[in-house]
């Protein structure tokens, strides 16, 4: 099976492609995987339509990338779990598989993914790629945009770039969290999420692209004072989330949608929170700390 893939957009040839000739389900062989990561390095989120996998097929095709990460980000307890360890839930159900309510305090953290960010950039070592594969998606709202952050550091202005260039953030979701006013952490979590150092300039370990390293969870830069901080990560943001560097997608059930969190910045949008909507999450963590790796 020859693996093809196309630009969705003819605007923008070089972000986010079309993934054919894959079946996830049968697994794939090492020079598909390579070819799959050859389209990463080119597009930084790819889609493939119609994979009618289940969590152990997904985990499989999702450890071609590199070591997996645990959804040690979540807030549910061990026993509120709906899926294993492996998986992240990114749905608004119960274990039962009943529809959160909405003031479930699951239900209110979750809501952070709407805000723009780069998942588990709150851990030392962060997330290389994200695959979501969508098992229930509601008829409305709901999609989840991307927004390409090669092109966002490319467009900044000469003196911007020498000034982000060395800067170093400190990123945590009690920060992404506090945004939104969810502020209830018991010590335990305000433990385990203290904020962690990120460079805010990467270079891609293949490509040698430079690009900015930006998300909700960062909220300071070492060395700067705290407003002059937060202003300057907010106007970078609102720069590098232009609509020119976004795409949205369109969620089908069986879509799964792949991505490279080094190089993009993603967030959900709203929907009928009665409706359900079931999305599993699998992580391939990212080689080091990025203050580790070459800048
Ligand atoms: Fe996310």
């Amino acid at each position: 099976m020859s693996v093809r893939i196309e630009p969705v957009s003819p605007e923008r040839p070089d972000f986010v492609g079309e993934v054919f000739g894959v079946d996830i389900g049968k697994g794939v062989s090492a020079a598909t995987a390579a070819a799959i990561e050859d389209g990463m390095d080119r597009f930084a989120v790819l889609v493939f339509r119609d994979q009618r996998i289940d969590d152990d097929q997904q985990y499989a095709f999702s450890q071609h990338f590199g070591p997996m990460e645990e959804a040690t980000g979540d807030i549910a307890k061990p026993e509120e779990r709906r899926l294993a360890m492996r998986v992240n839930d990114i749905s608004n159900l119960d274990r039962h598989g009943r529809v959160l309510a909405r003031d479930d305090r699951r239900r209110l953290f979750g809501i952070g993914n709407m805000l723009w960010h780069s998942d588990s950039s709150f851990k030392p070592t962060p997330a290389k790629f994200s695959l979501l594969s969508a098992r229930e998606v509601p008829d409305e709202g709901g999609d989840t945009q991307f927004a390409d952050m090669r092109a966002a550091w490319d467009a900044l202005d000469e003196a911007t770039k020498a000034e982000c260039r060395d800067l170093i953030c400190e990123h945590s979701q009690l920060h992404s969290r506090g945004l939104l006013g969810f502020t209830d952490f018991t010590e335990e979590e305000r433990r385990k999420w203290a904020p962690v150092p990120q460079r805010l300039v990467r270079r891609h370990p293949r490509t040698g692209r430079l690009s900015l390293f930006l998300s909700s969870h960062a909220g300071a830069i070492r060395g700067w004072p705290m407003p002059e901080a937060r202003m300057f990560l907010r106007d970078l943001t609102e720069h590098a989330t232009q609509p020119r560097f976004v795409h949205a997608h369109r969620w089908r059930k069986w879509d799964l949608v792949m991505w490279d969190n080094r190089v993009v910045m993603h967030r959900a949008r709203r929907y009928d929170g009665t409706k359900v909507r079931d999305m599993h999450r699998t992580t391939v963590a990212d080689s080091a700390p990025t203050l580790e790796q070459a800048a």
